[in-house]
């Protein structure tokens, strides 16, 4: 079946000077979909997000929202989107339910109109109870959920989320996942950037891994892990000094598919468990490599970033493990 298409993106390159933050990407979005866009610090993720919503011109290439073009038809683009940035304006004077009304003036709402709308997205962010201090006293998350209710304000076709939940805690985030599952339910398409690996897999129906401005992979998260195929087997090692030996003797074994070191050990990526086990035991025990503990899994998110880029996401949330 073909699915409609919310955002199509072509050969869209931004340049800085001399320094390309967005490289040629083509990609599309469904409409009503979750789609991300997966990369470290530096990836494009905020350049390509705002020539999306028409903040920023591409260099070359094109991009357009429901087949409007954001550089020719800019003003029909801005009316279907909202937008979230990464970094959030908020005043500091202004209590929440003022921002939103501020807002409100900005996208010509009646006072009528925008005080039902405000009363709503206060509700649906849990707000209610906050709305008339200033904002400066709200919690990170509290601040976060403000900026998504602006987000909200226009009552867009399309939300734009940059890092929607950078910085906050694991409640946080989960309560943020949560609205974003749920506008989603309504209808909504959004597109999402994050450096968070667990985000990207737990919520977006599909991603994009960008590194250095350009599309390394795009898929869903499941289709994603599947096309690295095999299993990974990470290798615990009693003393660390020979981990490097280790990693070159297996490199070029057949039943090898990639070694990466980590802080403790090896993660090797196999075709089969059964035909590496014993070429992965034999070399540790040639190289006087003692095992502590052995294990396999499927591969996971950080599995597949690390096959397409060749490096490790910076992923500084704390595992729930
Ligand atoms: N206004 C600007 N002028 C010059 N260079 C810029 C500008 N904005 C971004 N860049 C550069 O473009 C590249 C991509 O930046 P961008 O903000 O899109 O990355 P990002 O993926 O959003 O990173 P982060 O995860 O840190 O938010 C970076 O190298 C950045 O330094
Ligand atoms: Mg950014």
């Amino acid at each position: 079946m073909d699915r409609a298409i919310a955002i199509e993106v072509s050969r869209l390159c931004k340049t800085y000077d001399a320094h390309k933050a967005v490289d040629d990407l083509s990609f599309q979005v469904y409409a009503g979909e979750i789609f991300g866009l997966l990369g470290p610090n530096g990836a494009g993720k905020s350049t390509t997000l705002r020539t999306l919503i028409t903040l920023l011109h591409p260099t070359s290439g094109t991009a357009s929202v429901f087949g409007h073009d954001t550089v020719r038809e800019a003003d029909t683009v801005r009316m279907l989107i909202g937008y979230v940035p990464q970094e959030r304006a908020i005043d500091r004077f202004l209590t929440g339910r003022e921002h939103l009304q501020l807002l409100g003036a900005l996208y010509h709402l009646t006072k009528e109109e925008a005080a039902k709308r405000i009363a709503e997205l206060l509700k649906l962010v849990e707000l209610e109870s906050h709305a008339d201090r200033p904002a400066k006293t709200y919690s990170g998350g509290m601040k976060r959920k403000l900026d998504i209710a602006c987000g909200l304000l226009p009552n867009p076709k399309v939300l734009f989320l940059d890092e929607p939940t950078l910085g906050l805690d694991v409640q946080s985030r989960l309560r943020i996942w949560e609205y974003v599952r749920m506008l989603k339910a309504r209808g909504m398409t959004i597109v999402m950037t994050t450096n968070y690996l667990d985000e990207a897999d737990q919520l977006c129906d599909r991603l994009a891994i960008i590194d250095g401005g350009k599309i390394k992979t795009l898929g869903a998260p499941a289709e994603l892990k599947i096309a690295l195929g095999g299993d990974i087997v990470s290798l615990t090692l009693k003393e660390t000094d020979r981990m490097a030996g280790l990693e070159s003797a297996l490199k070029n074994q057949p039943a090898i598919k990639a070694v990466r070191l980590t802080a403790k050990g090896l993660d090797i990526r196999v075709e089969s468990p059964e035909k590496a086990l014993p070429v992965i035991l034999e070399s540790a025990n040639r190289l006087g490599c003692s095992i502590e503990f052995i294990q396999y899994n499927r591969p996971r998110l950080d599995d597949v970033f690390i096959a397409h880029t060749g490096r490790r996401i910076q992923d500084d949330i704390p595992k729930e493990e």
